[in-house]
């Protein structure tokens, strides 16, 4: 196999005595959407956090297309071509559509026409062109976290890590967002998804990681990821017998 687009080996995030995250390791190909699925309070956000360098890592590497990237920091880390959502909406209500999708621009590498060309290029990607001038407040949840998606991918990155992307939605918005991811992924952007809901990350992940207490549980195939005894019992709270 090639290079990994982005490779996370023994990654740890402890907060004194919590284990947030605790020895993950993960491989990432290019092209692909993967999720990490796990129950609230599994280390997800944590493992975004320090994927992304917000969050410092207690151990372990973090290599971006065969770099360690590792001690570089959260703004750098944006600037190699890693883009990201996050769990609740964060868009400035006081500006338009087109100047919130704006802001994620990396304007180091980019002159201002080229800025402006790709805005329009990715607002029309996730039909938020029409809605241009409009302020924040005035949309649905659903088209709010469409802004995000474009402010995410307006740099042009090389991967997409998207913290629960279709919660707060209802079916006909979640059901865009995939949409949306799926087109994406024609265009060969990387995707990594972390979410708890289950059925949505079936659907549009190719890989699946499930993880639960800061650990990886199961990964695989997402329809056989969620058969795996242990990933029922971390959603069903299930015991079975000999892990009692
Ligand atoms: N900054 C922090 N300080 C202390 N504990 C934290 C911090 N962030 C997260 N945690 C704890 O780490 C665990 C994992 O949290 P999180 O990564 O947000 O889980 P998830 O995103 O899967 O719901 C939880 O027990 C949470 O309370
Ligand atoms: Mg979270």
């Amino acid at each position: 196999m090639s290079t990994p687009l982005l490779e996370v080996r023994d990654l740890a995030v402890h907060f004194g005595g919590v284990k947030a995250v605790d020895g993950i390791s993960l491989s990432l190909q290019e092209g692909s959407i993967y999720g990490v699925l796990g129950p609230n309070g599994s280390g997800k956000s944590t493992l975004l956090g320090a994927i992304t360098r917000l969050t410092p890592a207690t151990r372990g590497d973090i290599l971006f297309e065969g770099r360690s990237y590792a001690n570089v920091s959260a703004s750098r880390v944006h600037h190699l071509g890693v883009g990201r959502t996050f769990q609740t909406v964060r868009l400035l209500e006081d500006r338009t559509v087109r100047d919130n999708v704006l802001l994620g621009a990396d304007t180091t590498r980019k002159s201002r026409a080229e800025i402006a060309e790709r805005a329009d290029y990715v607002m029309e990607l996730v039909r938020i062109h029409t809605i241009q001038k409009v302020r924040p407040s005035e949309l649905s949840y659903g088209m709010q976290r469409r802004v995000e998606f474009a402010r995410a991918i307006v740099s042009d990155p090389k991967i997409l890590l998207l913290d629960e992307p279709t919660a707060g939605m209802n079916t006909n918005e979640r059901q865009e967002i995939t949409a949306v991811m799926r087109l994406l992924q024609t265009e060969g952007l990387t995707q990594f998804i972390i979410e708890h809901d289950v059925a949505m990350m079936v659907d549009v992940c190719d890989y699946m990681y499930a993880m639960n207490f800061g650990k990886l549980i199961a990964e695989g195939k997402p329809d056989e990821v969620v058969r795996d005894e242990l990933v029922q019992e971390a959603y069903l709270g299930k015991r079975a017998k000999k892990h009692a």
